[in-house]
């Protein structure tokens, strides 16, 4: 049976309409603050955090190997490269390669002046590619040596995934899919119908994930395959492996699809909030996001591994549809004055605040240097076009409430609960 946009529409809408599902007793925790990247090998799982920490869980033992720390702020992107070696990129801009044993990076570039939006490794293990939020593609050895650098996006190369041939696919921020040679050399392009927020390869096959809500796959030139909406919430994490894709929504909600014809297989709701990494095995799916910890599910079926336990969802709520939407925020901010303890600032007395303002939280120095002052209508603005365009350079994850009326009960609920 083919399950057409509408059907697909419909289960986003029950998924989305679950309650949170409890968290798992043998859920991944280690992370102080938001999951922000995931890579899995055969053995192991790497993941990276808010927090600045890289772990290296144990894929037998579900135990942290190790935890390092070398990113100064949000861990970006990992991936992992043969005989357990492995990649980081962060915020700061530098980029890490990690010997299985070794407790300190064996490479390592010099801070950026862009942080890492996107990794990627060539088949045969021996080339790395790095994207840039400035738009700019490298390619490096294994032994981080630049091979070459292009100017590959006007905006965040939000996508990479090496070709088996070993070519390369960026997608970005200025709406564009290229197919670059070995020396960068641009080799297809191909145009975007709305922003790309990831890239997956799938067999021979390339699975992009847009802000809003579609699925889309391409050929390696760029030509449309089959697609579907998944979501009315933007997509914002992807994974693949030639039989599988995988999608989350910023709401948490997950699909497995077939990779060849986008078929639904499964769907999980991961509860604990907004999910912004996966990462996927033949046989595991992995989730992490807000909650901090990073939750397994069978790529069969869906359902959740390692048993449930009760975890209460700490939070303010009066009923309103405001207050439902700002579950997703709350996870990262609280509304208490001067409660600095999650990823964000405390969002009391917000409104009539400029930004960057409250005392005691390390804002980023793009926000800084900003001029806004907070009122319901740049709240609202600030989740019309999200953080990303709205307030470049920040360290808020890019997300939107793509409902005006949602926007509104969020704006509306801020005002009565920020006071
Ligand atoms: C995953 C964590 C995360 C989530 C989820 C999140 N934020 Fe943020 N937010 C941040 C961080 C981090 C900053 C500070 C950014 C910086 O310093 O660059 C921030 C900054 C802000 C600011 C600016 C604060 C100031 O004092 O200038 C506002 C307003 C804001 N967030 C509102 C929201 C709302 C509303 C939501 C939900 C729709 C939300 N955030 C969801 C992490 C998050």
């Amino acid at each position: 049976m083919r399950i057409g946009p509408r059907l697909l529409r419909l289960v986003a809408l029950t998924l989305a309409l679950l309650p949170a599902s409890p968290a798992a007793a043998q859920d991944l925790s280690g992370h102080a603050g938001p999951v922000s990247a995931l890579a899995a090998s055969a053995d192991a799982l790497l993941s990276g955090g808010f927090d600045g920490r890289v772990i290296l869980w144990d894929g037998d033992t579900q135990s942290a190997r190790r935890v390092l720390r070398l990113h100064n702020g949000n861990v970006t992107a990992v991936a992992t490269l043969p005989e357990g070696r492995f990649v980081t990129g962060g915020q700061d801009g530098r980029v890490a390669v990690w010997n299985r044993d070794g407790q300190d990076p064996a490479f390592v570039t010099p801070h950026g002046t862009s942080p890492v939006s996107a990794l990627s490794v060539s088949p045969d293990g021996g080339r790395i590619a790095v994207g840039f939020w400035d738009g700019r593609l490298a390619t490096h050895t294994a032994a981080l040596s630049e091979i070459a650098v292009t100017q590959a996006h006007a905006g965040r190369v939000s996508g990479l995934a090496y070709l088996t041939t070993g070519d390369l696919v960026s997608v970005g921020a200025d709406l564009r899919f290229t197919r670059w040679d070995g020396r960068l050399a641009p080799q297809a392009r191909a145009g975007l119908p709305d922003l790309p927020n990831g890239l997956a390869r799938a067999g021979d096959r390339l699975a992009v994930i847009f802000a809003e809500g579609s699925l889309r796959l391409f050929s390696a030139d760029g030509m449309l395959l089959p697609e579907r909406f998944l979501s009315e919430r933007p997509l914002v994490a992807i994974a693949a492996t030639p039989e599988i894709v995988a999608a989350a929504a910023v709401d948490g909600s997950i699909w497995m699809l077939a990779a060849d014809s986008l078929r639904f297989r499964a769907g999980v709701a991961a509860g604990g909030g907004p999910v912004w990494a996966l990462a996927l095995t033949e046989d595991t799916l992995f989730a992490g996001g807000v909650s901090g910890a990073i939750r397994r599910f069978a790529t069969s079926d869906g359902a959740l591994i390692g048993g449930a336990e009760d975890v209460a969802q700490e939070g303010f709520h009066d009923g309103s549809r405001g207050a439902e939407v700002y579950r997703a925020c709350a996870i990262c901010h609280s509304l208490q004055p001067g409660d600095h303890s999650r990823a964000g600032p405390s969002l009391h007395g917000i409104f009539d605040r400029p930004i960057a303002s409250v005392e005691g939280y390390a804002f980023s120095p793009a926000l800084r240097d900003l001029d806004i002052v907070w009122t319901p209508q740049t709240v609202a603005e600030l989740f019309e076009l999200g953080p990303d365009l709205y307030t470049p350079g920040s360290r808020m994850p890019d997300q939107r409430v793509a409902d005006p009326a949602d926007r509104q009960a969020l704006v509306e609920f801020l005002d009565r609960a920020s006071r």
